[in-house]
């Protein structure tokens, strides 16, 4: 697995004390700017969230979405099942092992957030093609991370540089992953989604 999960940041394998870090850093600020800037969710649409944590997503979600949620930490898949119930289906699975055994049509929507700067470039592209493949046509997959930019302040990339996840790359490394599957790739960087100084890359990949 690419991520640190020893030391000071193995609390963050608890499901209560990843929420709070996220949310004191802002995370629910750069919820509501990636739904309303980028996923544009519609009422009924199906949402494909890989590595979905605890879920915490669906609350900024409109009511009727169809949602259908897995991660490899089995903690936050129990945490998502107490807080979400029946609002959607929730797994515990490595992105490289997933297999898509459902028939529920094809996703408007697959959302990997804060996940590809946790995987290596062979469980990136995995991730690319099981996205792919579970969109229809013309749907989207949207990602966001961490990123190392030159005109960023020094204190935005010390604190990217210590995250968990161990393949932080460059606005053009994470469009070259997307771009090995996905024909259109739109590339953002931001430097306002969170309370702290953070650089964040968005992709926005069309089906
Ligand atoms: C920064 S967290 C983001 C969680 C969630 N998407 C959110 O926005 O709150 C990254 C997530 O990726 C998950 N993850 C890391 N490697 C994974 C893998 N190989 N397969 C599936 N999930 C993975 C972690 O367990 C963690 O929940």
């Amino acid at each position: 697995m690419a991520q640190i999960t020893h030391g000071v940041r193995s609390v963050l394998s608890s499901a209560v004390v990843y929420d709070l870090t996220q949310r004191i850093l802002g995370a629910e600020r750069s919820r509501r700017i990636l739904v309303r800037d980028y996923i544009r969710p519609e009422q009924s649409d199906l949402v494909f969230d890989i590595g979905c944590g605890t879920a915490e997503m669906l609350r900024h979600l409109p009511e009727h979405v169809r949602y259908i949620g897995f991660d490899l930490s089995q903690d936050y898949i129990d945490a998502a099942r107490r807080r979400f119930g029946d609002r959607g289906s929730f797994e515990c699975i490595d992105v490289a092992d997933y297999q898509d055994t459902a028939h529920d049509g094809g996703a408007d929507i697959a959302l990997a957030i804060g996940l590809l700067h946790h995987l290596d470039d062979d469980r990136a592209a995995a991730l690319m093609r099981t996205a792919w493949n579970k969109l229809r046509p013309g749907g989207r997959l949207i990602t966001i991370d961490g990123t190392l930019v030159p005109d960023q302040s020094g204190m935005a990339r010390t604190i990217i540089l210590k995250d968990r996840g161990q393949n932080i790359r460059e606005p053009g490394q994470y469009t070259s992953l997307a771009t090995q599957v996905f024909g259109s790739v739109k590339t953002t960087v931001r430097h306002d989604m969170l309370y702290v100084p953070y650089t964040h890359c968005i992709l926005e990949c069309t089906r």
